[in-house]
């Protein structure tokens, strides 16, 4: 009986014929035998083709096969640990769905705008598989966590006629001629969730006017955002501190091989337990001034400019190689594709040391008062290897609706959570002003009128309680935990201004 199978449940099909739906993902082929690099979605397969083992028709197609042709191919399956994903089909027979020929991304190196502006194609590579699957377990891990504690999920709007964090960063849209903004955050409307069930989340699609082209800003991202009453801003602390450590130990469990196929080092992720490290702004402004942020930036330069002479020496010497006489072209293509991602690097590397004494300036002279700068937090988490709170912010710098701090009403009583690693902030999140007249004080020192907030006044006149709530970005998220530089490979079609094809 031939049963079509997975290639993930080939282990419960040791001895067995069987049948693989897929894609040609490589091919190796000799005059006796082809090797096909099967992939199904859920992983890969080596599937061998015997001359002597099939008819002369068979081998002949399997040998001639384009990468990306879709096929159907049936055999014995063999395990042997050498082989990719543990098994092996030993073929004996072969259906091509789909030929194709000129498949654009091929097993060799690509230049990223390529790849990007082939994403739709590109989705099928191993590297971008790891990363969705990811996702897919960040995701499910996070609506696990809420729903298992006891959390109401509530879907907040996506039309949103007022601004929910500032305003410079709002999507217009026409709304039956009336102004009309795409939500940035489900936060206003799920206070009112909170006061009316207790503990809620939201999770959607968010959307930021995000000018600045940085490797941690998309203007279309997800968030989750959790809201809970009858609570400070201790307690929503500790509740982002189980979740984020929640998602990690998930991630580890069930995607380990990704995480090291993505180059990922796992024991950077197996430090992150409770209790992360907590500052407050002004104890984190000291540390930015002090020495240790600043020799941290003079070793970034010294280690970056050994590398990128290094580089420039290979890159060189590889060109030298790559246009001798008589190399073969086997050779020649992949001193080729090593060239390109060595020049990825260079070009990445200079404009980091062209910055480095900018973020040294800026960290140096730090002033309290402001908000910390996207180099700020780099260094404050490059300089911890667990997640690090920073809380109680001075106000100026924050959302009009975070709690002022009865101890210090400079400050508000809010945090952001830094990963480790220079990842910066994943989550930003706040115990919200819950007295009316504090509120609308704060409204008014932000020039916000009052009349589209009614409603969320409201909440302040009729049964206030203090509550708090975060937001945790997907994006980042999954871009900390993949190890990748930039947040870009973790979304499956990012938006980023100047960037919506395809
Ligand atoms: O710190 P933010 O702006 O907080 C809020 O929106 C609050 N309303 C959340 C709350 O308290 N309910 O954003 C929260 C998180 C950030 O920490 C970051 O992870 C992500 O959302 N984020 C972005 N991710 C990708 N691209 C962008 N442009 C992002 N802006 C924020
Ligand atoms: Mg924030």
């Amino acid at each position: 009986m031939n049963d079509r199978v997975l290639i993930r449940d080939l282990h419960q099909h040791v001895g067995k014929t069987v049948t693989l739906a897929g894609w040609l993902y490589n091919s190796r082929v000799s005059s006796k035998v082809a090797f096909l690099i099967v992939r199904d979605g859920t992983g890969l397969c080596q599937c061998v083709v015997g001359k002597a083992d099939v008819p002369a028709e068979v081998f002949e197609t399997a040998s001639r096969l384009g990468q990306e042709s879709s096929l159907e191919v049936t055999g014995t399956v063999h395990a042997d640990e050498r082989a990719l994903g543990g098994h092996e089909l030993h073929v004996t027979g072969l259906v091509v769905v789909h030929a194709t020929h000129d498949y654009p991304i091929t097993p060799k190196e690509h230049g990223i705008e390529f790849l990007f502006s082939h994403r739709h194609l590109w989705l099928r590579s191993r590297r971008p598989t790891a990363i969705m699957k990811v996702r897919h377990t960040v995701i499910d891990a996070v609506r696990r966590f809420f729903n298992d504690n006891g959390f109401i999920l509530f879907d907040t709007p996506i039309f949103a006629p007022s601004a929910g964090e500032g305003a410079q960063t709002l999507f217009n849209v026409d709304y039956f001629g009336e102004p009309m903004y795409l939500a940035q955050t489900g936060q206003l409307y799920l206070e009112s969730a909170a006061l009316a069930y207790g503990k809620v989340y939201c999770f959607g699609p968010t959307f930021r006017a995000e000018k600045s082209k940085t490797r941690r800003h998309l203007t279309e991202f997800w968030m989750v955002e959790p809201e809970i009453a009858y609570a400070e801003l201790e307690d929503v602390m500790a509740v982002a501190e189980d979740f984020v450590q929640s998602i990690v130990q998930r991630v580890l469990k069930d995607h380990r091989a990704d995480l090291e196929f993505l180059g990922q080092d796992v024991s950077r992720l197996e430090r992150i337990v409770k209790p992360f490290y907590r500052l407050t702004y002004s104890e984190a402004a000291e540390i930015l001034r002090g020495p240790r942020a600043k020799e941290l930036l003079e070793k970034d330069l010294e280690v970056k400019n050994a590398r990128i002479a290094e580089l420039r020496s290979g890159i060189a010497e590889k060109e030298k190689q790559r246009d001798a006489q008589g190399v073969k072209k086997h050779v020649q293509e992949k001193l080729a594709a090593e060239i390109i991602a060595d020049r990825e690097e260079l070009a990445e590397l200079e404009e980091q040391v062209r910055n480095i004494p900018t973020h040294m300036q800026l960290a140096a002279n730090f002033e309290w008062g402001k908000d910390l700068g996207g180099s700020d937090e780099t260094i404050i988490s490059r300089l911890h290897d667990r997640p690090v709170f920073v809380t109680h912010y001075p106000r100026g710098c924050k959302a009009f609706y975070m709690k002022r701090d009865p101890k210090d009403p400079r400050v508000v009583r809010n945090f952001d959570l830094l990963a480790p690693d220079g990842y910066g902030e994943i989550i930003g999140g706040s115990q919200r002003e819950d007295d009316l007249d504090a509120l609308l004080e704060r409204m008014a020192e932000e020039n916000l009128p009052t009349e589209p907030y009614e409603w969320y006044l409201d909440l302040r006149r009729y049964g206030s309680v203090p509550h708090g709530g975060f937001g945790l970005g997907i994006e980042r998220t999954v871009a900390w935990l993949c190890g990748l530089k930039h947040i870009r490979e973790t979304i499956g079609f990012p938006r980023m201004m100047g960037k919506v094809y395809p």
